[in-house]
């Protein structure tokens, strides 16, 4: 594990892997227990619309289990263009109204946070992590010395996929594109600005010849069109669609198993029984440690996962393939696309024993 990370801030504010992707491969159901990495809450939400019987979300970083926690409480007061003001995605001249609404339900320790750190909640929430900073930092001072506005939002203007690749061609790929893409997505100002430099300890691949290559492939198709995780990176803020737990149906869902899901801290070998569990949803936790403190996880998830149960995770730039450490849990075969694409795969396997 990286020995040096801070994890005293939040680094993520939005979750930044695909909700539908995960959903539609691990496929929940009701009575489902589900272990998720919790990050900005957002997938750990999500899985609250299937009614399950409880969602156990652990990270090594309490800032985001208390992002978590205060979108979580937030959605249990808040009616639905509360939340979406309170999150910073519509205005609002009433922030501190809401926050005392909520802050009954907080912990000690999350109500402590968020009164030391309002101006997060202040200046909107979901743009409040380093990540959301990085691709602020580009949209400000970047993007503008490439493209204008107009030419962005052509961007997305749907049209037929023919038509994309030639404005992709013709209008967008610019030797400014190309220089500029590389540079700040490069592996240090990404190590520095955006992640941290030791997350790529076990890196091996061309940081930015690697997200170049993926981000060419995803602004040439037609998945653009709809998606708001790009829109959020381009033009700062969910204007397209917005994420799964914030439409509108999936939050009345939600709300409605809202007090199923359980925060705890701690690795993914400090999750024990009594449960054993369905589905796990676990990111990219694998790429961040090496082979052998891999080997260790998987040996755990061995003993917690349930017969059958299935396992989503992504690898960004290290390959980390859980059925290569163990071939009782089978490699599923990928249902749809990946909105976040600078992902190099994603994951699914199954366990059987
Ligand atoms: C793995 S990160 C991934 C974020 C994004 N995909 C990226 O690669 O930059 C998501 C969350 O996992 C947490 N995390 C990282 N390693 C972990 C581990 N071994 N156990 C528990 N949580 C972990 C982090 O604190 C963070 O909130």
């Amino acid at each position: 594990m990286p020995q040096n990370v801070d994890f005293s801030f939040i680094r993520y504010a939005n979750g930044w892997e695909d909700t539908e992707l995960l959903l539609n491969n691990l496929k929940p159901k009701a009575g489902d227990k589900i272990l998720s990495i919790a990050a900005a809450g957002d997938n750990s939400l999500a899985f609250l619309a299937f009614n399950p019987e409880i969602v156990i979300a652990f990270d090594i970083s309490e800032p985001q289990l208390y992002l978590t926690e205060l979108k979580q409480q937030a959605i249990k007061i808040l009616d639905y263009q509360d939340l979406l003001a309170f999150l910073g995605i519509i205005k609002t001249n009433h922030l501190e109204k809401l926050f005392q609404q909520i802050k009954p339900n907080l912990s000690n320790a999350c109500l402590h946070y968020f009164t030391e750190h309002f101006y997060l909640i202040q200046n909107g929430l979901i743009h409040q992590g380093k990540f959301e900073n990085y691709f602020k930092l580009f949209r400000t001072y970047v993007l503008p010395l490439i493209h204008n506005q107009a030419r962005i939002n052509q961007l997305f203007e749907p049209k037929s996929e023919g038509k994309q690749i030639e404005f992709y061609n013709n209008e967008w790929n610019t030797w400014r594109w190309r220089c500029l893409f590389k540079l700040f997505f490069s592996k240090y100002l990404l190590g520095k600005l955006g992640r941290d430099p030791e997350f790529f300890n076990e890196n091996k691949l061309h940081v930015s010849q690697t997200i170049f290559k993926a981000a060419e492939k995803h602004l040439c198709s037609s998945l653009v069109f709809n998606n708001h995780y790009l829109d959020f990176q381009l033009r700062g803020n969910f204007t397209v669609n917005l994420p799964y737990y914030l439409i509108e149906d999936n939050y009345v869902k939600i709300k409605a198993n809202i007090d199923k899901l359980i925060l705890k801290k701690g690795y993914l070998t400090d999750v024990k029984l009594p449960y054993k569990f369905e589905l796990a949803n676990l990111s990219n936790i694998f790429e961040y440690m090496d082979e052998k403190l891999f080997t260790i996880q998987v040996i755990h998830l061995s003993q917690i996962m349930n017969e059958n149960s299935k396992l989503a995770s992504w690898n960004l730039f290290v390959p980390r393939k859980i059925e290569q450490q163990n071939p009782e849990f089978y490699s599923l075969k990928i249902e749809g696309n990946d909105l976040c694409f600078f992902y190099n795969s994603f994951n699914l396997n199954q366990f059987k024993v």
